[in-house]
């Protein structure tokens, strides 16, 4: 794969053998799709959604590339398996074959179904994101996590499919709102304590290429989350909770944000970091990154403690990812006597 890159632009690349991919990040960078689709394809299936500010397919079919667009609808209710099928009849009377490419153009809702879709078609074809979103960006695009929801739970429904490629163009951010902005950098604090990088000392794009990084190494040592893909839950065990709990009134990075508070509070409690790490958490995720750290009145913690039991990622009892004098790591099990004392040294608000 060529890949042309410009003075004003970073490139990061996904080192998994066969499988490795660059993720381009800059402004205009979405002009470059062309080099990034197989050069056996003739046609491109985009997936994207009205609100996307941008489309690829001009440069498309600029390189001779037959396109069909296909707009799927707003909110995850629309991450379904009908979403699927009605993508995969397309592709089937548009005449997608097992040479051409889907291409996903959006947030993570976007690329996490145009990859699932591009797992399936033909046995698995070539999938190329371009994401619009800061969450996409840093965390959603990158490291092959593909599926759709069930009536029964978030992301039930998926496989491990490596895009060719991704391109972050960092034009998309102008139109985000503000929560969505809000939400990628509650992931972004996240990078920073599993580093300990001062990610907002870097201008933007460096700064975007750094998670990317950070995401990139640990999906190249632990594709499929044998291990060390864990890590990326560091404040994740409670947040999942959270989402459902406040019937996602909280959303996602927002919730992040807090579990990342709650899991220093937590290791904490366990005697694994000292007063002044759990400030430091407080300080970076509500004084650098802008999040609320508090937990919102009302939500019992009886009912946290039973979603995270629930969580598919609690593997044997209660699993956190915790800080710790060796960095973060998986700690298991962590009893519930822990979890519900750290819990009630919440901020609530
Ligand atoms: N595969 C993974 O590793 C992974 C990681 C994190 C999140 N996810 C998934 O990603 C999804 C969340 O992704 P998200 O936060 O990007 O949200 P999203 O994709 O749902 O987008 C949020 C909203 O912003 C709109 N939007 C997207 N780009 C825009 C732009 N540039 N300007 C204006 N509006 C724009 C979308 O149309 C949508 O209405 C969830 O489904 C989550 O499960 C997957
Ligand atoms: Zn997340």
């Amino acid at each position: 794969m060529q890949v042309r890159i410009m003075s004003n632009q970073q490139v990061v690349r996904v080192e998994l053998g066969e499988r490795s991919y660059n993720v381009v990040i800059g402004s205009g960078v979405r002009t470059q799709i062309a080099s990034m689709v197989p050069s056996a394809a003739k046609r491109a299936v985009i997936i994207t959604q009205a609100t996307i500010p941008f489309s690829v397919e001009e440069s498309l079919v600029a390189a001779g590339i037959s396109t069909r667009t296909i707009n799927i609808g707003l909110g995850e209710e629309f991450k379904s398996l009908s979403t699927i099928e009605m993508i995969l009849r397309e592709c089937a009377q548009f005449g997608l074959t097992r040479n051409d490419v889907i291409i996903g153009v959006g947030g993570g809702m976007v690329t996490d179904i145009a990859g699932f879709a591009a797992s399936a078609w033909h046995r698995g074809i070539a999938v190329v994101h371009v994401s619009t979103t800061l969450v996409g960006m840093v965390d959603a695009a990158i490291g092959g996590k593909t599926g759709v929801n069930l009536a029964e739970g978030k992301n039930l429904v998926g496989a491990f499919w490596q895009p060719r490629g991704v391109l972050c163009d960092t034009d998309a951010l102008a139109s985000l709102s503000p929560r969505e902005t809000r939400c990628g950098n509650g992931e972004m604090a996240k990078y920073h304590f599993l580093t300990g990088d001062d990610l907002l000392s870097l201008d933007l794009n460096s700064r975007i290429a750094r998670c990317v990084q950070i995401k990139a190494d640990i999906v190249g040592s632990d594709e499929r989350e044998g291990g060390r893909r864990m890590l990326l839950n560091y404040g994740h065990t409670l947040a999942h909770a959270l989402e459902i709990a406040t019937d996602f009134s909280v959303a996602h990075g927002e919730a992040v944000a807090i579990g990342l508070v709650y899991a220093a509070l937590l290791a904490r409690e366990l005697g694994r970091i000292d007063d002044q790490r759990v400030v430091q958490h407080r300080q970076v995720v509500e004084g650098e990154y802008g999040l609320s750290c508090a937990l919102p009145a009302g939500v019992s913690h009886d009912e946290l403690i039973a979603l995270m039991h629930s969580d598919k990622k609690a593997l044997s009892g209660l699993t956190f990812v915790l800080d710790g004098s060796n960095g973060v790591e998986p700690v298991s099990p962590v009893s519930v006597d822990a979890v519900r004392s750290a819990l009630s040294r919440m901020e609530v608000r």
